[in-house]
């Protein structure tokens, strides 16, 4: 199949999303299926806040939805979940956006990507670009950049390195996981077992676990790492997706790290 050169990761010979209506299949399969809005607005709602106070967010008043990554690529899950806030009237959330990339874009790359989608999403796309152009992506590590809007605060905290680093520096479990690393024939290691444990060990009771593939060995390992796995109604090119709901506590972790 043909990639366009846009679109292609030369690493993995793999594209980063297809060009066909990516927006709303990340849409579907990410965030509709693990009804992550609805989650993250329930969570502002828990403490019975729903107005937005910058100093409260500061001082972490609310209950802070985290989510994790695996796989940034040119931001489009990302770009996706702050459209989906925003149609879902989702206001003064405060969610911790976790994420991972091996080998990160440069920022003219990621805005010729996402410009894709500009006339559906161009605030997001530049709020994100923005945020991505504040980081030094050469440094490996954590880097963290505040998003701001109607939804309330988005913290993009990408670490730049491998999948496995990030999860072992998280501080606080995830309450959702987007599993977006390329298909599992291009690249088995972001689907290994031990990688898809130490998600496990990084998710929340009831945390869900979402992506594109069905693969078997995938549903096994998530399956292993204490998920639930079903599978549920894909979109466009993709027939079915998987979702993971954790069943099992969380392990310990350690200190919360800078950016918590
Ligand atoms: C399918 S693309 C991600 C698409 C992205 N989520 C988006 O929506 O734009 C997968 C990304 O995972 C990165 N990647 C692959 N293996 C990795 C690993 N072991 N650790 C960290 N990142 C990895 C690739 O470089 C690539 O950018």
């Amino acid at each position: 199949m043909n990639i366009p050169p846009l679109l292609l990761n030369e690493r993995y010979g793999d594209r980063y999303f297809d060009a066909v209506d990516a927006l709303s299949e990340a849409k579907r399969i990410h965030i509709g299926n693990a009804r992550i809005v609805e989650r993250a607005g329930a969570a502002v709602n828990t403490l019975g806040m729903d107005v937005i106070d910058t100093d409260a967010v500061v001082a972490g008043n609310r209950k802070t939805f985290r989510i994790g990554e695996t796989g940034f690529g040119a931001g489009r899950l990302l770009v996706a979940l702050l459209d989906s806030l925003d149609a879902g009237s989702v206001r003064g959330a405060v969610i911790d956006y976790n994420t991972v990339e091996i080998y990160p874009v440069s920022v003219e790359r990621m805005e010729r990507i996402l410009n894709i989608f500009e006339s559906r999403a161009a605030r997001h796309i530049r709020s994100v670009v923005e945020a991505y152009s504040r980081m030094d992506v050469t440094v490996p590590g954590f880097h963290t950049a505040a998003i701001s809007g109607d939804y309330g605060v988005v913290n993009l905290n990408l670490y730049v390195g491998e999948a496995m680093g990030m999860a072992e520096a998280l501080g606080a479990p995830c309450a959702a996981w987007f599993l977006d690393g390329h298909a599992p024939k291009k690249n088995p290691d972001i689907w290994r077992a031990e990688l898809m444990s130490a998600i496990g060990a990084k998710t929340e009771p009831g945390g869900t676990a979402t992506a594109f593939t069905v693969a078997g060995h995938v549903r096994r390992a998530l399956s292993a790492a204490g998920f639930s796995v079903e599978k549920v109604e894909g979109c466009g090119g993709k027939k079915e997706a998987l979702l993971g709901t954790f069943r099992g506590a969380a392990a310990a972790c350690r200190p919360l790290s800078p950016y918590e």
